[in-house]
């Protein structure tokens, strides 16, 4: 690809996991009253037909890995666990005494920081007690994120008896140099025993994650990783563009700086070996980031034009309603958007008192929900239709934004289809910022996204 068009469309924009985009939800955030309303609402409409989902964030991690964006906590004090749980438990009771019957979960994801920081105590902990008000919906899926070097068998185990089925690992990279300059040394032999003890378990899906653009990444380093990965022939594989984002977490403790990232041409590059490697042993490419065996669930969501994307990135399983509990969790009940305190002690001081401990949020407009839908699209089937309705004068707004994306073979309009072309998958993030009203209207004046590519 030219190196022109490259520099042309690498430019800060959002990964969408949400519309509108967290830093345009609305100043004045949303009350609690309205939040409970639409969770009401959407709970009504939804849970017989298709369950809800809960996403639970488990924050603490044991050692901080200095490329990370996520919300977490290091401590190697275990004495935390139990307190967090009952946290998080009372927090699920808020919302079950807000809702007149029994939730019929269809998902859950146990996020992080790092899940496997939990002792297997604490974990039963943790689902037997959220099953104390729920049932499952008649298809269940469950999910957690661990780190290779804190996942011993017995945690595996337990997790499959309380009904997991999918887990996923972080990987990042395999080099010993890269892995130094992110401070996250682990072995591939550490990896292949947590992979093989999962699949001996009966896990249906396991998943590693991979990171692109991180420090001292080669051609040659991304062969060797993706070699090891895909010699244990992972049933899904998140292939993530690195996200620089030192202004959000600082640069504390970092073995790296900016010039020891690979360039916008050479990280460009860099996804497309990735690609094709994964294409060469029989990957799939689903939306935007992930990879996964025409086996897996995700690809036959994508099949079957299924695929949906939230907070938890992409799922086979939609449903309009899902809870995020714990700090820093952010819940969507398609009406509107809602996020926990991120401090833990912010977020257990407002639970202990009784309330929802939401601090920010966005009740979304009609027109919200028709971009919604149309970002989803893009994001899931790399296509949409004008037929969810918006004015022609929107419409013309938005083709002309699309104007140069045309020109460029990235995108084509063709009557009422707007579809992504092969060549334009890496700038899906770019299509849908033509769409994105709220970006359009109130351009940030300072950095708050990571760069599209
Ligand atoms: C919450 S973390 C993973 C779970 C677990 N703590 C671990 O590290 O193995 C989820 C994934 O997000 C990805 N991630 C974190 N920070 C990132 C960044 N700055 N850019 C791209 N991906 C990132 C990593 O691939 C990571 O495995
Ligand atoms: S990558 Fe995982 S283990 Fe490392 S700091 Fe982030 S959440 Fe924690």
């Amino acid at each position: 690809m030219d190196s022109k068009l490259i520099q042309k469309y690498n430019i800060p924009g959002p990964r969408y996991t949400s519309y509108p985009t967290v830093p345009f939800w609305d100043k004045e955030g949303i009350a609690l009253a309205d939040w409970k309303k639409t969770v009401v609402k959407s709970f009504q409409e939804s849970n017989t037909q298709e369950g809800i989902s809960l996403y639970i964030h488990l924050p603490f991690c044991e050692s901080l890995c200095t490329f990370c964006a996520c919300h977490k906590k290091i401590t190697k004090r275990h004495e935390v666990e139990q307190p967090y749980i009952e946290t998080v438990l009372k927090e699920w009771d808020l919302y079950c005494d807000l809702l007149n019957e029994r939730p019929k979960i269809r998902e859950i994801h146990l996020g992080g920081g790092t899940p496997t920081f939990f002792s297997s105590e604490n974990l039963t902990k943790l689902i037997e007690g959220i099953f104390k008000r729920a049932d499952k919906f008649k298809e269940f899926d469950f999910s957690y994120e661990g780190h290779p070097n804190h996942t011993s068998k017995e945690q595996l185990q337990v997790l499959f008896d309380l009904g997991a089925n999918r887990n996923s690992f972080g990987i990042q990279d395999y080099d010993p140099v890269v892995q130094k300059a992110i401070h996250r040394i682990q072995s591939f032999e550490q990896v292949q025993k947590v992979h093989n003890q999962s699949k001996e378990i009966g896990y249906q899906s396991i998943s590693h994650d991979l990171i692109f653009g991180l420090p001292f990444q080669t051609e040659e380093s991304i062969r060797d990783t993706i070699k090891k990965t895909v010699a244990l022939k992972p049933d899904r594989i998140a292939y993530y563009s690195y996200a620089h984002v030192p202004w959000i977490k600082g640069v504390g403790q970092r073995g790296f700086d900016e010039n020891d990232l690979p360039k916008d041409k050479e990280k460009r590059y860099l996804y497309e070996l990735g690609k094709q490697l994964f294409f060469d042993n029989g990957y799939v490419e689903i939306g935007m980031d992930h990879f996964a065996l025409p086996t897996d669930t995700l690809y036959k969501a994508m099949e079957s034009k299924k695929l949906h994307r939230n907070f938890m990135g992409y799922t086979a399983g939609k449903t309009q309603l899902m809870i995020g509990l714990g700090m820093s969790s952010i819940s969507d009940s398609w009406y509107a958007f809602a996020q926990n305190e991120k401090t833990i002690e912010a977020y257990t001081e407002r639970v202990n008192q009784g309330n929802l401990p939401v601090f920010r949020g966005h009740l979304l407009t009609n027109t919200d929900l028709i971009i919604r839908k149309h970002i989803l699209n893009l994001m899931c089937n790399l296509e949409t239709s004008w037929e969810v309705g918006l004015d022609t004068h929107t419409r013309a707004e938005i083709i002309n934004r699309l104007d140069e994306m045309i020109a460029d073979n990235l995108v084509e309009v063709v009557g009422n289809q707007i579809k992504v072309k092969e060549e334009g998958r890496m700038f899906v993030r770019n299509i849908c910022m033509a769409f994105d009203l709220r970006l359009v209207e109130n351009k940030p004046d300072t950095r708050v996204f990571s760069m599209t590519i």
